[in-house]
């Protein structure tokens, strides 16, 4: 398991380079990442290049044994190609061309930018492709999704809808565009939703697609730098680094693309004083982990203490740096990448903290980094162990995009239930994937599918298939509202979920802010809030009921037999305690081999190989947590992560 850093030779004298390679060496560096944003060194003038420093800089790592990863720097063009092209910005949502000053003003469907972009990746690609120290790529860096109202953008958003649509009278008819005078009589009235009023008062079927277009746009784009770095750069694994923002791409669909997924981690510094709270970033890694259902690479990884973007953040704890690298690890990650070596001391990010402060005097941080070198480095043993899941839960980017568009109620977030069914499963010592809801099922016990809100009739099947076979699945609220086009479906909740659910809702009460308890049949109360489904059962039997409101003693939780499997329907977004108790439940019918009595925040990765197993045991707390597993009493400080080998 490697570790490596994010180097940036263009902001430090020559003379600190050495000593900073000496410095990774004798950490225990394997790898450093450059040049994503380096553009206007690499090629000062139009069509002038210059790679000498680059090449100095990768030497001096290849001598030390550290491999490098190089990155192509189209994020952020030189000021003189928006001088001589001042129209390759971006355009905002006002149709206003983005001010130049700070990064990645540029739009990728441009095809001048396109134009310089093929260039300097071409002749970055051809000068390294000797070299055997460039052992992969990152296309551009943090590609979004994000929308740009320029008029090539507005061409090709057209073009895409005629491929999709052939005909004005199809895309009227599956946008709905009768409603208020919507419809296209010709192609040019179609634009990008452009003004600043809120996206959920536009066309939900015509957003859902605005967005699919984006992501589309954004990875035509990784698929076409993707082309030309394997042709001139041939046999080096190319990636991209994403993280979750606004606006994602259909991860999915983009790495199919390219060799292996890269993931930027910053964890929060600040624990939560609220015990529901989802604070610990494991999600995201199993998330990035089902990507391609591969090892993935942590491309940026929380050093120090956040700043720049908003007013400065508590630094890691202590325990937070070794013990956040090892989680990730514990999780699938091959190689975590530290971001950055040492924190700037010029430009707009000097407050967000590397390794290394302004001083350069190595402190509390960076001693706590060397020791996890050193622990990750001695993990090699455990390379190529795999993380075998028993539970999945389903993602779709439909329902990301169509969850934004239109928000449901007060408070409700689309990852929240997957996150909390996430941590349930977790809390039980389990091993979760999360994974796209095209993805095969076989080989899972317990599937989530938590708000299948647009409707993928494939997916139902898989489902409906699943549970039949002897599978769990597990259904929640919003799931079989919209066809695939967004639109409302006309049939009762949970659409075509009902019949092996074997429960329909008679009506529902979005609650925003307000709360429920739901009573189980044991007399356990618990909390629910947001939404409730109220529900009348065909064949499902009633797990919990409401114990408040108009719909007081309406089925909100049931379970349904499905062929040899069962189905659990959860019809309300409960608190934790609510998931806890379902996936409690749903393991022991399915004998799953638990951890019982593990404590709040201790999180437990099983990792199996044929030469060695081991058991990832991680304290993601500020506080010292004890308890016994197999008879044996295993103590954890603070963010510790032990590595018990089994
Ligand atoms: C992101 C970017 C980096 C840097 C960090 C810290 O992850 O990829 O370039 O800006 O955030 O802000
Ligand atoms: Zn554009």
């Amino acid at each position: 398991m490697r570790v490596g850093v994010d180097y940036y030779p263009e902001h430090w004298d020559k003379s600190l380079w050495a000593a900073d390679a000496d410095l990774m060496k004798q950490t225990g560096v394997k790898l450093v990442r450059m040049a994503e944003f380096a553009w206007c060194r690499l090629e000062p003038r139009d069509g002038v290049f210059d790679f000498s420093w680059l090449d100095e800089a990768v030497a001096l790592f290849a001598d030390r044994g550290i491999d490098v990863v190089l990155c192509t720097p189209v994020s952020c063009p030189p000021l003189w190609l928006y001088e001589k092209h001042p129209d390759i910005v971006h355009v905002e949502k006002d149709g206003t061309p983005t001010r130049l000053g700070i990064r990645s003003h540029r739009c990728v469907t441009n095809p001048v930018f396109l134009q310089y972009a093929d260039r300097i990746t071409i002749e970055m690609a051809k000068h390294y492709a000797g070299n055997a120290a460039v052992v992969g790529w990152q296309i551009n860096n943090e590609l979004e999704a994000y929308f740009c109202y320029c008029g090539h953008c507005i061409d090709k958003y057209r073009t895409w809808l005629q491929e999709k649509y052939g005909s004005l009278e199809n895309l009227n008819r599956a946008y709905g565009n009768v409603v208020w005078s919507g419809e296209y009589s010709s192609w040019a009235q179609v634009t990008p939703p452009f003004g600043t009023l809120p996206h959920a008062w536009q066309n939900p079927a015509y957003m859902l697609d605005y967005y699919r277009f984006c992501s589309d746009n954004v990875i035509d784009f990784s698929n076409r730098q993707a082309a030309q770095l394997r042709q001139y750069c041939p046999g080096r694994p190319v990636t991209t680094n994403v993280w979750f923002c606004e606006h994602m791409p259909d991860f999915y669909k983009q790495f199919d693309g390219l060799d292996f997924i890269s993931y930027d981690n910053y964890p929060a510094t600040r624990l939560p004083s609220d015990p529901e709270s989802c604070y610990s970033h494991a999600f995201h890694l199993d998330m990035m982990r089902g990507v391609k259902r591969q090892p993935f690479w942590i491309m940026e990884q929380l050093s120090g203490g956040k700043g720049c973007w908003a007013p400065m953040e508590k630094p890691p704890l202590p325990g937070m740096i070794r013990g956040y690298a090892l989680q990730a690890f514990a999780h699938g990650a091959d190689t975590v990448v530290h971001f950055r070596w040492r924190t700037a001391n010029i430009g707009a990010e000097m407050h967000w903290h590397g390794l290394l402060d302004h001083s350069n005097v190595p402190g509390r941080r960076f001693r706590e980094f060397a020791d996890m070198c050193i622990e990750a480095n001695a993990l090699e043993k455990l390379q190529g162990t795999e993380i075998k899941a028993d539970v999945a839960i389903l993602f779709a980017f439909d329902n990301e995009y169509a969850f934004r568009i239109q928000p449901q109620t007060d408070g409700y977030y689309y990852m929240e239930q997957l996150q909390r069914l996430h941590r349930a499963f977790m809390g039980l010592g389990l091993n979760v994937d999360i994974i796209g809801q095209h993805e095969k099922l076989d080989g899972y016990r317990i599937v989530c599918a938590p708000e299948m809100y647009v409707t993928d009739a494939g997916v139902v099947e898989r489902l409906n298939e699943f549970a039949m076979k002897g599978g769990t699945v597990i259904l929640t609220t919003r799931s079989g509202v919209k066809d695939r086009n967004n639109n409302a479906l006309m049939t009762l909740l949970p659409g075509p979920y009902q019949e092996m659910a074997g429960v329909h809702a008679v009506e529902y009460a979005p609650i925003g802010w307000e709360a429920v308890s739901v009573l189980f049949g044991d007399g356990t109360e618990l909390q629910a809030k947001q939404w409730c489904d109220v529900l009348e059962t065909d064949t499902a039997e009633v797990l919990a009921s409401y114990n408040g409101d108009y719909y007081c003693g309406a089925p909100a939780i049931t379970r349904n037999a499905c062929g040899q499997g069962q189905v659990y329907y959860i019809g309300t977004v409960g608190t934790q305690p609510v998931y806890d108790r379902v996936a409690g439940m749903a393991a022991e019918k399915a004998a799953l081999p638990v951890i019982a009595g593990l404590p709040p925040r201790v999180e437990i990765v099983t990792r199996t190989g044929r030469e060695a197993s081991a058991k990832f045991i991680f304290n993601n707390d500020d506080q010292p947590k004890s308890f016994v597993m197999d008879g044996q009493e295993i103590s954890l400080a603070p963010f510790e992560m032990k590595v018990v080998l089994i």
